[in-house]
């Protein structure tokens, strides 16, 4: 059987740290209030105004391709999760690939929000398994600050920048996702929306003014369906693959709330030791969350060949799923 292997990973965070004291410098908040309420300390920010969200999935692209080997001609296709995209059109994946000297590839993005790496990893899977093709880039971008409003003390402590990568393979010794579960629900959209943007409210004085460019969340509608979708994607998950807690050496989950990553591997019945998580420090990345913890556990010396992951996503959407994944020859 053929699966969709990990072959190679990175991850970029701007310079910038945001920590919760500024914070509590732009709006009546404090450290004590955002650490326990959320599990965050500090975000990277990048600064620069007229960067896009481009700019923090290059270096990682750049960097999956040089480990791997991997010439930029060989790249037959690239996708980009963003919910921050440089412009409307052309796709950020457009000019990402454009940057890394990626040509003729089937290059586009994915607009799924927090769960666009799981939704990346699940439109690579179906062609790596049809066979259409076999170097595939999935890629994370983004620049969540560029939609945070610094006057909302209900959202501006949560979002932080950043961009990911990986390189994904053929398989055939049963590395890679064995399975998934990869799932959505509109009737959850007005929840969590950014309302000024796109083409219902073309951008306008009177859009700005009411700040409808700005992340907009119900956080306490958003964080108890997030729980109950991860977890039931989860529970779906391990009873597709007839697994136990036995077969999981690794949790890790979108990254939004540490309060959210407790309650889903309270319902896996986990140990602490079992989770992967790095909220403290990077905050909500949006579809970066993932892979970026992924590649620092990596890095870290956390995964080895042979280990099984479970990944859980909820985002915007709504979207949500989850995937049981063999970690294999990775280059990091
Ligand atoms: O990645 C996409 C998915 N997003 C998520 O999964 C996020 C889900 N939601 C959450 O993580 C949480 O709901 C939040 C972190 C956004 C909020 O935490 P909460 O425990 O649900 O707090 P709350 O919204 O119920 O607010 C409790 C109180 C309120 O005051 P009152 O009305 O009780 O007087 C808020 O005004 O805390 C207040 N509050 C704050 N206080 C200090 C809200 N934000 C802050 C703040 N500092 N930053």
């Amino acid at each position: 059987m053929i699966t969709a292997a990990i072959t190679g990973l990175s991850h970029y965070l701007p310079d910038y740290v945001l920590t919760n004291d500024e914070i509590a410098t732009m709006v009546d908040t404090n450290d004590e209030w955002i650490t326990t309420r959320t599990g965050i300390k500090s975000r990277r920010v990048l600064k620069d105004e007229h960067a896009g969200s481009s700019q923090l999935a290059i270096p990682a692209v750049r960097d999956v391709l040089e480990k791997t080997g991997t010439a930029p001609e060989k790249v037959e296709c690239l996708i980009c999760a963003t919910s921050s995209p440089d412009y409307t059109w052309p796709s950020t994946a457009c000019i990402i690939a454009d940057a890394l000297n990626i040509r003729n590839a089937m290059c586009y993005d994915i607009l799924s929000a927090c769960t666009g790496f799981l939704y990346c990893l699940q439109q690579a899977q179906a062609f790596i398994k049809s066979g259409i093709y076999k170097k595939i880039i999935i890629c994370s971008a983004e620049k969540c600050t560029s939609f945070v409003n610094y006057k909302d003390r209900t959202t501006c402590a949560l979002f932080g920048d950043g961009g990911a990568a990986a390189l994904i393979e053929p398989n055939e010794e049963g590395y890679g996702v064995l399975v998934s579960k990869i799932h959505s629900d509109g009737a959850g959209n007005e929840h969590l929306i950014r309302l000024c943007g796109g083409s219902a409210n073309i951008p306008s004085h009177e859009a700005v003014d009411a700040g409808m460019h700005f992340i907009h969340q119900d956080g306490k509608f958003v964080f108890k369906n997030a729980v109950t979708f991860m977890t039931s994607a989860v529970t779906e998950v391990m009873e597709e693959g007839n697994l136990t807690l036995d077969d999981i050496d690794w949790i890790c989950t979108h990254q939004a709330n540490k309060r959210i990553i407790d309650a889903v591997r309270q319902h896996c019945k986990a140990p602490e030791e079992k989770v992967i998580c790095n909220i403290e420090n990077v905050g909500n990345t949006s579809s970066a969350s993932i892979p970026i913890a992924l590649h620092e556990a990596a890095l870290e010396g956390k995964l080895k060949k042979g280990d099984r992951l479970l990944l859980a996503a909820f985002g915007s959407g709504f979207t949500w799923g989850a995937m049981y994944v063999k970690w294999g020859d990775c280059k990091i």
